[in-house]
């Protein structure tokens, strides 16, 4: 068992959680940050307030132990730390195995090497071969074979749906995401015709992109697909509104009641199908426990679950994104449908900043469409997290041949990052910046003016709105 400090290991409904018979029957554990704490009080240690907190870099200083198999003990280790309280007095029976220049005990184990304990965070990229502490845990501890295929999974995936839907109808909500259409292949491959998704145009999506959904899931292994224009349906009700949590809460009503009537179209559902993946399911929780403990609503699709009272079915929710990639990518779906930048459920109408109009969605679009094929051809795309265009509320004077324009800037963004709660503003060679600018000024007509999105997140965000 791994204990980690997050809330899913430590208030999840239904998470693992370390009690004292699985302690007398000898499960292995490996303790993480607060779960090295939580593995003191309960095996008879002490745990006290550091007097400073220890956060960021440390350098952990290693002796011989199997959890650091393969490691010279020599050489420090860059470890990241982020801990207030820390172990004073180790449980009968262990020694510490590390230090770092605030924890004297950074790292602990018993003398049987079944319990373990590490003060810094094994999981995150700032912990230097991280990866192996955790992997001599699972096969050397556990003695666990690495023998978890995406193959195997997808058998059991399919197997697991058929058993839990029966012969009942399934809906989705399919955005053209990584996500959903990872769930729609998953659904098609397990019971074909039973389901159905539903498309959604909201009218604030990018160049041909409705189109291109459409093409790819109208024949897509017999599943039933249903597109639904409500374009004008969304663009009225955004119509005069600037404000950005106002234009996302609009979007968000408005999709919920085009897609309950949708549903109601498609007799005889019982099961709503989401993209929910695991970070989801780790948001979700609140850290007090409790009933409140449940899956957190798609941000797109908020109360979506709620209101229609149908049951729903999760199959990745055990999965971070790079795994539903390789899922994807084992169910031989295309490299450009798995790999393409996120794109958030409000869509343009966070990147049309002020007023959404269609005139100001079709400017962002041209422009957009330039930047995003520009990217592909210099193959920078696959090397970036996301990157958009954003039509600012701005005018400026320009001049082209020998009239003066006053016309619109437009922003160009593009960020690398994991996971989106940090990112930082791609490096674009000059040259394919000067093409960018030079196409959408040349060619879409209402910009006179390009600049490029130097902030990084925090304290920037990576949407505008
Ligand atoms: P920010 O702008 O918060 O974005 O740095 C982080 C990631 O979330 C996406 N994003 C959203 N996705 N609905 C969504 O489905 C939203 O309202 C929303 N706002 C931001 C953003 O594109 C980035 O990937």
């Amino acid at each position: 068992m791994i204990l980690s400090g997050g809330p899913a290991s430590v208030y999840a409904e239904g998470a693992p959680r370390l009690t004292r018979e699985q302690v007398d029957i000898g499960v292995p554990v490996l303790g993480i940050c607060y779960g090295m704490q939580l593995l003191t009080d309960l095996l008879g240690g002490e745990v006290e307030p550091a007097a400073e907190r220890e956060f960021g870099r440390a350098d952990l200083t290693m002796s011989d132990s199997r959890l650091f198999e393969g490691f010279e003990t020599g050489e420090p280790l860059p470890v990241w730390m982020s801990h207030g309280d820390r172990v004073k007095r180790l449980p009968p029976g262990f020694g510490a195995i590390a230090t770092s220049g605030n924890s004297p005990c950074a790292a602990m184990a018993s003398a049987d090497d079944r319990f373990f304990g590490v003060q810094f965070h094994p999981e995150v990229v700032h912990t230097r071969r991280g990866d192996e502490i955790l992997a001599n845990f699972v096969h050397r501890v556990c003695g666990c074979e690495p023998n978890w295929t995406m193959g195997s999974f997808l058998d059991e995936m399919k197997a697991s749906i058929r058993a839990q839907v029966g012969s009942d109808r399934v809906i989705l909500g399919l955005s053209g995401g990584v996500d959903s259409t990872v769930v729609a292949a998953l659904l098609a491959r397990s019971i074909g015709r039973q389901a159905t998704c539903i498309f959604v145009d909201n009218g604030v999506l990018r160049w041909r992109e409705a189109a291109e959904v459409c093409a790819f899931f109208e024949d897509f292994e017999g599943i039933d697909f249903v597109h639904i224009d409500a374009a004008d349906r969304f663009l009225d009700a955004l119509a005069g509104v600037s404000e950005p949590e106002a234009k996302r809460k609009i979007i968000g009503r408005v999709f919920v009641e085009v897609f309950e009537d949708a549903s109601h179209q498609v007799e005889g559902a019982r099961w709503l199908a989401q993209g929910t993946l695991y970070p989801d399911v780790i948001e979700s929780v609140s850290p007090g426990g409790g009933p409140s403990v449940t899956i957190k609503s798609h941000h797109n699709v908020g109360g979506l679950p709620e209101r229609m009272s149908m049951k729903l079915l999760e199959p990745l929710r055990e999965l971070f994104k790079d795994e539903v990639r390789t899922l994807g990518a084992e169910m031989g779906l295309p490299h450009e449908r798995l790999w393409r930048h996120p794109f958030p459920g409000p869509g343009l109408a966070v990147r049309v900043l002020g007023e959404v109009t269609r005139e100001r969605c079709d400017v962002l679009r041209a422009a957009d469409r330039i930047f995003i094929e520009e990217l592909r051809q210099t193959g920078h795309y696959d090397r970036i997290w996301q990157a958009f265009a954003v039509l600012l509320p701005v005018k400026t004077v320009g001049v082209m041949g020998d009239v003066r324009t006053y016309e619109n800037v437009c922003a160009l963004r593009a960020v690398t990052s994991t996971d989106g709660m940090t990112a930082d503003w791609y490096d674009l060679p000059r040259d394919v910046l000067a093409r960018c600018s030079n196409r959408i000024i040349n060619e879409v007509r209402g910009i006179n003016r390009v600049v490029y999105d130097i902030s990084s997140k925090p304290p920037g965000t990576i949407e505008w709105e």
